[in-house]
């Protein structure tokens, strides 16, 4: 093969820092991966909004199926969001053997064993990066970095939205309301940015580290979920006095054999490092048996972030198929058959 090609579904935020990293980075991508990759297809409902980058006549069209039947698209990302749609067009790239990459991390928390299992019996990439935490490569830490551990806990801040809005509301007293405003004119929030402020984001988000880190498919209905919209600046203000700060924080902890999940806003002392973290910014605290604790920090959301973890999963399946090596899913920390129940337990 002299190129990999590549179709993309959904133009948005994420899908035009996909489009600038791919058009920007053309000629490392091409010597890191050895041939050009080319952006040969790209569908979405509004083709005629500038988004700031150069797109070839032809490449765009508003038919999902142009996409899924051009011969020349090798790898198909999906960047539409929601369910029933997106996970007709995962299935159906599936089964014409075309990899997958997304960051569809509800459609993968509610529906990740159905996908994963489809895309395991063709024998296909599934690249997942962008599902969680933004720019920061966390599911290559899971899977590749730390997999020689048994992950004892996964502690973090992985919504850019409620602690970008969190930060705001800590800094400078600011109303709820008039910073989500603004999370969302950046692009960062959800669109349906309840899954944001809910705790429904980290969760989902929570989901998948969980299945990668003890190997379990989990359902995310199972994870204690508590969001941020009834947090006033008065709560706020008085934990401060306090010398805490309330952060958003998803947590896993694996004890006694039982996996304990959780989302839920946590007082934390002012003077720690995981207080500090603020704006659209996530910390992920990840800790193995052998490693001990590895913090992993970043832009958890946003256009040029999350399409650089889109890309990068675009990368390493460019090389599978050049190297005829595809078929690396489910990650080898992921074992379907062993399914293990969630403790239930909210806050302590
Ligand atoms: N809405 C998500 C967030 C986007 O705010 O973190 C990144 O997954």
């Amino acid at each position: 093969k002299t190129e990999i090609g590549v179709g993309l579904i959904g133009f948005g935020t994420v899908g035009t820092g996909v489009a600038r990293v791919l058009t920007e980075n053309a000629e490392l991508i091409r010597r890191r991966v050895g041939v050009p990759i080319k952006l040969v297809r790209i569908a979405d409902l509004d083709i005629t909004r500038d988004r700031g980058v150069a797109i070839p006549a032809g490449v765009l069209t508003t038919d999902i199926q142009q996409v899924l039947t051009d011969p020349r698209v090798d790898i198909v990302i999906e960047l539409m969001g929601g369910y029933d749609v997106a996970k007709r067009v995962m299935l159906d790239a599936v089964q014409r053997g075309k990899h997958v990459v997304t960051a569809n991390k509800a459609l993968l928390a509610v529906h990740g064993e159905e996908i994963f299992a489809a895309a395991s019996r063709q024998g296909i990439d599934l690249g997942f990066e962008a599902s969680v935490g933004g720019g920061i490569p966390v599911i290559r830490a899971l899977t590749e970095g730390l997999a020689a551990n048994n992950i004892q806990s996964i502690y973090g801040i992985i919504n850019g939205t409620s602690n970008y809005i969190l930060s705001r509301m800590t800094s400078e007293g600011q109303r709820f309301d008039v910073v989500l405003e603004e999370a969302k004119r950046a692009g960062y929030a959800e669109a349906d940015p309840t899954f944001d402020v809910a705790g429904i984001d980290s969760a989902h988000k929570l989901t998948i580290m969980v299945s990668l880190a003890y190997g379990t498919p989990v359902n995310f209905k199972e994870i204690y979920t508590e969001g941020i919209t009834a947090l006033t600046p008065l709560d706020i203000a008085y934990a401060k006095e306090f010398g805490f700060t309330i952060k958003l924080l998803a947590i896993a902890k694996f004890s006694d054999g039982e996996i304990e999940a959780r989302v839920h806003p946590t007082m934390v002392p002012s003077a720690s490092q995981i207080a500090k973290v603020d704006g659209v910014y996530n910390a992920i605290q990840l800790v193995g048996d052998a490693v001990e604790d590895v913090v992993l920090y970043g832009r958890g959301a946003g256009s040029m972030p999350t399409g650089s973890a889109v890309v990068s999963d675009v990368m390493s399946i460019a090389r599978d198929v050049l190297k005829n090596a595809t078929g690396r899913v489910p990650p080898a920390s992921y074992q379907p058959d062993q399914r293990r129940p969630l403790r239930m337990r909210p806050m302590e």
